[in-house]
């Protein structure tokens, strides 16, 4: 593998052992991948940093890290264990709450911002288009690609830290024009328009197509930017797609061709629709409802405000989403009126990378893919995917019924 001057001092060890560790890291992951050099990145956003995945071990290795170096490129943290000022009061066990908020000490220490989000676009990390960072957490990894044609592959915890501690990262995957083109073509011939119908337009992608590209074709209403996040976030779980195209959409969809010759066409139709909400249709009682799988906008917040606006709930409701978004929707009057209701707007974490399931939830309503694919295995939940609208509703009464179809 071909290394400039400066990374070969880097491999050498004269930038220090940390910078020495992270070089033979991404060295090895270079080899593997067969790249023929490494790229430079502007960008981090780095995953594992919740308590509950990194353990002791990965608490041990970035202090070790943040003791001997410090990070050269801007990196946003992704989501954490806790909710870092309202854990107490939530309830968050205080022996795994000291020990995330350690880990965040740890990335601080290394020079991260301390975004705590699966969403780093909302909260000002927007790469340009073409422009090469180093992402994971998939759903963000499938927006950065998708959504603002920047180039990344799905980093890991150790992989993303030592991209931040060198700038660089392999350029391979994703990175590269041959790397990017559709193998799937999606027929849509459903009116997607809310974001439950684009989760569940990208459960099916996601499930049809594995980790390969694909491209939408028949959108007829320009995506919004929710639409865009819900459908990112359910690409990457019930497969592991990483980029995709909205013929007419999506940056490079407009400049570039991005359909391989040998491209694979599918359809997306109201049986294709019907069956895939029919995964995740539990109707009964409600416990738990979560909004915010990824983190909600503000936009969101003010929906979940207005529908949520001198009622009272009667199942427990989280609103996740980041710091920043809630100090908006403090000022805003919106987190008033969410508490008035009895639901929280829970910051920095989420259900799946919180010791949620101590607190013996049967079940999960929702308007996310991700959280509904995930919940079952997690927890031995069952999960309803619904129209946040519905969320809210089942929220209120405590019993979800089932929906009239539609489509
Ligand atoms: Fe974000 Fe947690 Fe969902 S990290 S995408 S809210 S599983």
């Amino acid at each position: 593998m071909y290394l400039t001057d400066e990374e070969k001092r880097m491999l050498n060890g004269e930038h220090g052992e940390i910078v020495q560790k992270c070089m033979k890291v991404l060295v090895t992951l270079g080899e593997i991948y067969d790249a023929e050099r490494m790229i430079e990145i502007s960008s981090v956003h780095s995953p594992g940093v919740s308590y509950r995945v990194a353990g002791d071990a990965g608490l041990n290795y970035v202090k070790d890290a943040s003791s001997q170096g410090c990070f050269k490129i801007p990196t946003t943290l992704n989501t954490v264990g806790i909710d870092t000022e309202g854990w107490k009061k939530i309830g968050f066990p205080t022996d795994f709450s000291l020990k995330q908020l350690e880990l965040i000490d740890a990335y601080g220490k290394l020079g991260s911002i301390y975004t705590n989000t699966c969403t780093p676009y909302l909260v000002g990390s927007i790469p340009k288009f073409g422009e090469h960072v180093a992402w994971g957490e998939s759903s963000a990894v499938a927006f950065v690609n998708s959504v603002i044609g920047a180039r990344t592959n799905r980093e890991g915890g150790p992989s993303a830290l030592a991209a931040a501690v060198t700038g660089r990262v392999p350029y391979y995957g994703y990175h590269l024009d041959s790397s990017r083109k559709s193998k799937f073509l999606i027929q849509v011939e459903v009116e997607v328009k809310s974001d439950r119908d684009y989760a569940v337009l990208g459960y099916y992608a996601g499930h049809s197509c594995g980790k390969e590209v694909l491209a939408f074709d028949g959108i007829k209403k320009c995506p919004t930017m929710e639409n865009l996040k819900a459908l990112s976030a359910a690409v990457a779980s019930s497969g592991a797609v990483a980029l995709y195209h909205i013929l007419g959409v999506t940056p490079e969809a407009t400049t570039m061709q991005v359909i391989d010759d040998k491209v694979e066409t599918l359809k997306f139709g109201p049986n294709e629709y019907r069956k895939t909400v029919e995964k995740f249709s539990y109707t009964g009682e409600v416990d738990f409802v979560v909004i915010g799988c990824p983190h909600c906008s503000i936009i969101e917040i003010r929906q979940a405000a207005a529908l949520l606006k001198g009622k009272r709930i009667e199942s427990d409701m989280w609103i996740c989403t980041s710091r920043q978004v809630k100090t908006l929707a403090d000022k805003m009057g919106y987190t008033k009126t969410i508490e008035d209701a009895g639901a929280q707007i829970v910051c920095d974490t989420c259900p799946v990378l919180c010791p949620t399931l101590e607190r013996g939830y049967r079940n999960i309503i929702t308007n996310s893919a991700k959280l509904a694919h995930y919940a079952p295995g997690l927890w031995n939940v069952k999960t309803a995917l619904i129209e946040t609208e519905d969320c809210i509703k089942a929220a209120i009464t405590g019993k979800w019924r089932g929906e009239h179809w539609r489509k």
